[in-house]
């Protein structure tokens, strides 16, 4: 048997601008995971068993841009006849996917379920990948799924470290001065990010002068949050999130969820809150001092939050 896992993430700021070559920074969510399991199998083929999407089925009645078949066809380019004599038991293989991560709420669930599920191949066929290839791998599969990502969210989950962003760039990890908590608030609307994205794109190309603007002003938003961070300062981060969130609603990326999750939190005594990830649905974040993080979880769940997770950022 195989197996591996990989982390959610969250986007602490910069989201979109990012698509357009700004910094980004993005940290690892722990507390969510997805996990991946390659078992040899009795069966002839390849079966793929995922509970959370309700998917059991062989890998040859998938279309073949599903999400999960284009990553198993990298390692199984030829699954009929499937991979026979792998396994000690059996003909084919079953593959057990288990996430914990909520699928399109800017969790990154899709890129861990592809970040897990080529380390879990890549470990059953003995193979070892370098985490660049890794990377690189699960950039190319959510370039064919999600249109223009700027790969940041497969970057943050291969490595599972905190990274400052920048599209195209070798990736460049920050330290955190001091240990800071951040509640995450989900609206429940699942909301993808490819629609998002393809939307402020619309925008950007009505009027390239405004946003170019706007996408430099959530830039330098995210450096000084990046320096504030590796300096320890947390207590002044939380304004650098109410005006990246301000910004992201000129997006058009918030939505009335949202921003009743944003202005509960804000109301609960957070240092700044914003959405984090697309938007449109999804999960917003609040800064807050780790003694109010229950308080803030609290009124999360009062302004409509279908489930909230305290995290804690440590150096
Ligand atoms: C999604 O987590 C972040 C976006 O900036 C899209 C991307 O960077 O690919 C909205």
């Amino acid at each position: 048997m195989s197996s591996a896992s990989a982390p959610g993430k969250i986007i602490l700021f910069g989201e979109h601008a990012v698509v357009y070559g700004r910094p980004a920074l993005a940290v690892p969510v722990t507390q969510v995971h997805a996990n991946v399991e390659i078992l040899d199998s009795p069966k002839n083929g390849i079966w793929i068993d995922a509970p959370d999407i309700d998917l059991h089925a062989e890998l040859k009645s998938l279309p073949s841009d599903h999400p999960l078949a284009t990553v198993i066809h990298k390692f199984f380019p030829h699954p009929n006849p499937p991979p026979a004599g792998r396994g000690t038991t059996g003909e084919g293989i079953e593959i057990k996917i288990i996430s914990t991560i909520p699928v399109a709420s800017g969790l990154g669930s899709g890129a861990a379920v592809s970040v897990a599920l080529i380390r879990a191949l890549s470990s059953y066929l003995g193979q070892s990948m370098t985490n660049e290839q890794v990377n690189a791998l699960a950039y190319e599969i959510e370039k064919s799924h999600h249109g223009t990502p700027s790969g940041i969210d497969n970057t943050v989950i291969t490595y599972a470290k905190p990274v400052f962003f920048i599209k195209g760039h070798p990736i460049e990890t920050f330290k955190v001065g001091r240990p800071f908590t951040i509640v995450i608030g989900d609206t429940g609307i699942s909301a993808l990010t490819k629609e998002a994205v393809g939307d402020v794109r619309v925008l950007w190309d009505a009027d390239k002068a405004r946003w170019e603007k706007k996408f430099d002003e959530v830039g330098e938003i995210a450096k000084q949050a990046k320096e504030r961070i590796e300096n320890g300062e947390w207590e002044l981060i939380g304004d650098l999130m109410n005006q990246n969130h301000a910004l992201l609603q000129e997006m058009t990326v918030s939505s009335p969820e949202l921003d009743r999750l944003v202005n509960g939190a804000r109301k609960a005594g957070a240092l700044g809150a914003k959405l984090s990830g697309g938007g449109r649905g999804g999960n917003m974040i609040a800064m807050v001092e780790p003694e109010k993080a229950e308080a803030v979880s609290g009124s999360l769940k009062e302004a409509g939050a279908k489930n909230t997770i305290i995290t804690t950022i440590n150096p």
